[in-house]
């Protein structure tokens, strides 16, 4: 997935994005000195060991949390390494490039993708040719401007329109696997959404990926179709509206998830924009994830009836364990028979806003839905409870806010957090803050050092004398290429910075290498703090001097060795090429002293 972005971008963009900008926009930083200091949101502490350097990098003395925006991102929003990259890149104006390969397959998917786009473009243009299609999304009170942004249409009656439109231009087979198609027993051939008023479900860039299509009259069955699981489509994975509200964009101080389509377009319809829904699935932590990228304040909504209280209860057990500090998740139950469409529709817009600031907390929905049919005065209630909590609580990872749940069990029950005995997810974060320091860098070679500067200031590489830097990775010895590949790119992208040049390498050359880097940062051998700018080039250019001493001496025992033969083989003269190579190797090494 990495490969897909040419290193040399990421490390652009990473030197374009101001890391404590970013960061500051989800916790709070302060300045110290040059750098920002915050309380680590990725362990628990009470004194702040989570620095924002001016490198392009953060690192947690506490639990060793550490990595660029691209990381921070991944980490804290729980966003893709893509996704990531493209929040950054459209932050800073910059658009992500993709190599032929991504692009090759992205284009492998095109016809599925421009498909749909035909489909969705003759259901809108049915839509406006269809009275009664038109008579029921009015009587649903859909106005055209909302049917327009939503790009709502319609599916006539008829077993073969989409297929007359589309089949001069696609392959059947292509339009079975969209799903705008399916077969029956008998190998017919047909449209799948007939008579249907259609919901088009977009991805984040706006690409149709799947049609929900509802009847137009309530006796007919299924209410709803969707399209089926395609390349294009995951059920799962989709938030219906994300999209359109993507576009309206504006700051976001809380997301509305629903049930239906619905609900996501009434509510549109009577001015609130700040609602998804997931397609009558549970919510996963892809959703979680997704909804992320916009804030962390979510208010989940369940209808008023016995469906909507189980999905409410089986939603928080999703949550649960994909919860962060910070994070505030509310659920909201409709009265009974009502949806949040009919409740907007009946109520208006100010009863929705004063339904919604009346939802209870995740926490406080756990503890009154556990303890709703016991009697906490009784023993043996006592310990129903503990029983129910105990597996909820052991499912969420280590946080304060599991704490605070802990000690609410704690003191709904009189039983002490030992007599609890709830087991902790611990991550691997938190294992590694208490087993204290990671392990070692490795032996400090000199090539380690090289590199070691050169993270801490790409400068170098662009300052150090070039002759010293030609040919570097002709000398075959660990780490070498690594370096090379480091000194090009802190060549070629103009002020890069350690977070770019770790993602950069990353990308380039996998997870191994960055974290070694990353593992680097925490060793400061000597001649790097402490040393004047003047004094840094001078010991870096004195170890290129070195190293390039080794490559020309390399070179030149290849070239007598050549000459003079071994036990196994004879000498061989050299060629008049090869003569002037070894007076070449010869004047340099004099150069070099
Ligand atoms: P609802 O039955 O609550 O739908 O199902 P709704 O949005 O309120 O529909 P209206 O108001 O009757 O038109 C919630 C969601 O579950 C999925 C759909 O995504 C729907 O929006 N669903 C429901 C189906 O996939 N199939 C069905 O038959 C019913
Ligand atoms: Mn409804």
């Amino acid at each position: 997935m990495a490969g897909r972005i040419p290193p040399e971008f990421i490390s652009e963009l990473l030197a374009r994005v101001d890391l404590a900008q970013v960061i500051g926009q989800h916790i709070q930083l302060k300045k110290a000195g040059r750098e920002h200091k915050a309380c680590c949101p990725f362990h628990q502490e009470k004194t702040p060991s989570f620095t924002v350097t001016t490198k392009g990098f953060y690192h947690c003395f506490g639990c060793g949390a550490n990595g660029s925006a691209i990381g921070f991102l991944m980490e804290y929003t729980r966003c893709s390494f893509v996704d990531a990259v493209e929040d950054l890149a459209r932050q800073v104006g910059m658009t992500v490039p993709r190599d032929a390969r991504a692009q090759a397959r992205q284009e492998s998917q095109e016809p599925l993708y421009e498909c749909m786009q035909q489909a969705n473009r003759y259901y809108q243009e049915m839509l406006r040719k269809s009275d009664p299609a038109k008579e029921y999304a009015r009587s649903r009170g859909l106005s055209g401007q909302i049917c327009k942004e939503y790009q709502i249409g319609y599916a006539p009656a008829g077993y073969e329109n989409v297929e007359k439109r589309l089949a001069g231009k696609f392959d059947r087979a292509l339009l079975i696997k969209a799903g705008l198609l399916t077969k029956n027993d008998k190998r017919r051939v047909y449209d799948r959404f007939r008579n249907r008023l259609m919901f088009p479900i977009r991805d984040t860039r706006g690409r149709t990926v799947g049609f929900g299509g509802r009847v137009l009259e309530d006796q007919d069955t299924p209410k709803y179709i969707n399209s089926p699981e395609t390349p294009l489509f995951h059920k799962g994975r989709v938030l219906y509206g994300l999209y359109e509200l993507q576009q309206r964009r504006g700051n976001l101080d809380q997301l509305v998830v629903t049930e239906g389509y619905m609900d996501v377009v009434s509510l549109a319809e009577a001015g609130v924009s700040n609602v998804v829904a997931t397609l009558g699935t549970a919510t996963t932590e892809d959703h979680l994830r997704q909804m992320g990228r916009f804030c962390r304040k979510f208010v989940f909504c369940f209808d008023g009836d016995d469906a909507g209280r189980a999905a409410g209860w089986r939603a928080l057990e999703h949550i649960l364990p994909v919860l962060r500090d910070g994070d505030e998740v509310r659920f909201a139950h409709l009265p009974e028979k009502e949806d949040p469409d009919s409740y907007i529709r009946n109520h208006g817009r100010e009863v929705w806003q004063e339904f919604l600031s009346q939802s209870v907390l995740l926490e406080d929905y756990f503890f009154s839905q556990l303890t709703r049919d016991l009697d906490l005065e009784k023993l043996t209630d006592r310990s129903k409870l503990v029983q129910k909590a105990r597996p909820l609580l052991s499912s969420m990872a280590d946080s304060a806010f599991r704490d605070l749940m802990m000690n609410q069990l704690g003191e709904l029950t009189d039983l002490t957090r030992n007599q609890l005995r709830i087991s902790s997810k611990t991550t691997e974060r938190q294992l590694a803050a208490q087993q204290g320091p990671k392990p070692s860098v490795g032996r400090p070679t000199r090539i380690r050092k090289m590199i070691r500067m050169l993270l801490e200031h790409p400068e170098l590489a662009v300052q150090a004398q070039s002759s010293l830097l030609q040919s570097l990775d002709a000398l075959k010895k660990p780490g070498m290429e690594l370096f090379a590949e480091m000194v090009d790119l802190a060549q070629g992208v103009a002020d890069v910075n350690t977070g770019g040049m770790i993602e950069a390498i990353r990308a380039s050359r996998g997870e191994e290498d960055a974290q070694h880097l990353t593992r680097l940062l925490d060793w400061r051998p000597a001649g790097l703090d402490g040393v004047s700018a003047k004094g840094r080039l001078q010991n870096f250019e004195a170890g290129l001097r070195i190293l390039q001493k080794e490559r020309l001496v390399a070179w030149r025992s290849r070239l007598t060795k050549q000459q003079l033969g071994d036990d196994q083989t004879p000498g061989k003269p050299l060629s008049e090429r090869q003569k002037k190579e070894l007076q070449k190797v010869n004047e340099q090494l004099k150069e070099l002293g």
